[in-house]
């Protein structure tokens, strides 16, 4: 996750156009949880995904993984499409993406040694020999900062931050292609946070491992992601370089997720109350006509709520989907 390194150009993940569909009892209406939506990863690299609660951030990532139900688009991994993939194949996908929690302790069996949960991936793949699995774990739990020694205990007896560290031994221990970091690091304290981000940080530099980092934490994603992507509403509002991004939000909703700090500017104070999250959130929402985010945007004007704004190029590398771009930023910095 160094954020100065140099483009590699070379996706390990394309999603493109996904959409997904919950169909729940007792409602009419589908919830649309992803509508259209696209990202990437870089090999090496870190892509942010950030956006409130309800955003449809970890069913992408469960969408990845085959978990959750895709009606449309596609999901290329290493190049080819896996929404389609006959069961077999998808079968043997979850080595090579591995997924990381916010809970630590609910991801690691409980009633066995947490070398038993770190053999795991390695059992499942059936190629290592016993003696090839014990060095194995001993060699990951050294990088993640964890005594091998202590790996005969039960979860039970880690705190936090080394279950963090041991679920991220997990993940990383047969060498995946892509690393889902859904809210990792938000359950812990600030110290722990930063450390388990270097953590990950220096895996990624040694290992070359590519993260889909998943938080609703918008200063997280600036400091640890190359790339992020901006969902509102199962909807992306912008992408492009984290920096870029941050220095001159292109969409009112990452400009509101960014500022989220009291300021003076009333026209900025506006944006960043109207961007909190409200209580309907996970309420399955009208299908809207126009902009998802119209309804809370303090820019917003009638064309706002009558066509959806599609997501397009606004200079290189840099998508957004608003019909007032670059308008509003002129309101602001008036
Ligand atoms: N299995 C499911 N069945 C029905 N609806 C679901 C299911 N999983 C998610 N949803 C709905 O899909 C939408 C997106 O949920 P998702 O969990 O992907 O959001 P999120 O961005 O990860 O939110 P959070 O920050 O709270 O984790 C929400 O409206 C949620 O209620
Ligand atoms: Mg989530």
């Amino acid at each position: 996750m160094n954020v100065e390194s140099t483009p590699t150009r070379d996706a390990v993940l394309d999603v493109s156009g996904v959409t997904v569909r919950y169909r729940t009892r007792g409602h009419k209406r589908p919830i649309v949880a992803l509508d259209g939506v696209e990202t990437t990863v870089e090999r090496g690299r870190t892509t942010g995904l950030v956006g409130e609660s309800g955003a449809g951030k970890s069913t992408l990532g469960r969408a990845v993984l085959g978990l959750a139900p895709v009606s449309g688009g596609s999901i290329r991994f290493g190049g080819r499409d896996i929404v389609d993939l006959p069961a077999s194949v998808r079968r043997r996908l979850p080595a090579r993406v591995q997924a990381v929690y916010q809970d630590p302790l609910g991801s690691l069996n409980p009633g066995y040694p947490v070398s038993w949960s770190l053999k795991e991936p390695l059992r499942s793949r059936g190629i290592s020999t016993r003696a090839e699995m014990t060095d194995r774990v001993a060699a990951t739990l050294e990088a993640v900062g964890i005594d091998p020694a202590a790996s005969h205990r039960r979860p039970a007896a880690f705190s936090g931050g080394q279950l963090q560290r041991i679920c991220i031994a997990r993940a990383i221990i047969d060498l995946p292609e892509l690393v889902i970091l859904d809210e990792a690091v938000s359950a812990l304290d600030l110290s722990v946070q930063a450390q388990i981000l270097n953590l990950l940080r220096d895996l990624q530099e040694e290992r070359q491992l590519s993260y889909l980092f998943i938080s609703h934490d918008m200063a997280v994603v600036r400091h640890c992601c190359h790339e992020v992507t901006v969902l509102y509403r199962g909807q992306v509002m912008e992408s492009g370089p984290t920096g870029a991004v941050a220095a001159a939000p292109a969409h009112p909703y990452t400009n509101a997720l960014l500022r989220a700090s009291p300021v003076a500017d009333p026209v900025v104070q506006r944006a960043r109350q109207q961007a909190a999250p409200t209580a309907t959130d996970h309420e399955p929402a009208a299908p809207v006509r126009g902009c998802v985010y119209a309804p809370r945007c303090p820019f917003a004007e009638p064309q706002c709520h009558e066509s959806r704004p599609p997501l397009r190029e606004i200079a290189p590398g840099r998508k957004a989907a608003c019909h007032l771009y670059p308008q509003w930023t002129e309101e602001l910095s008036d």
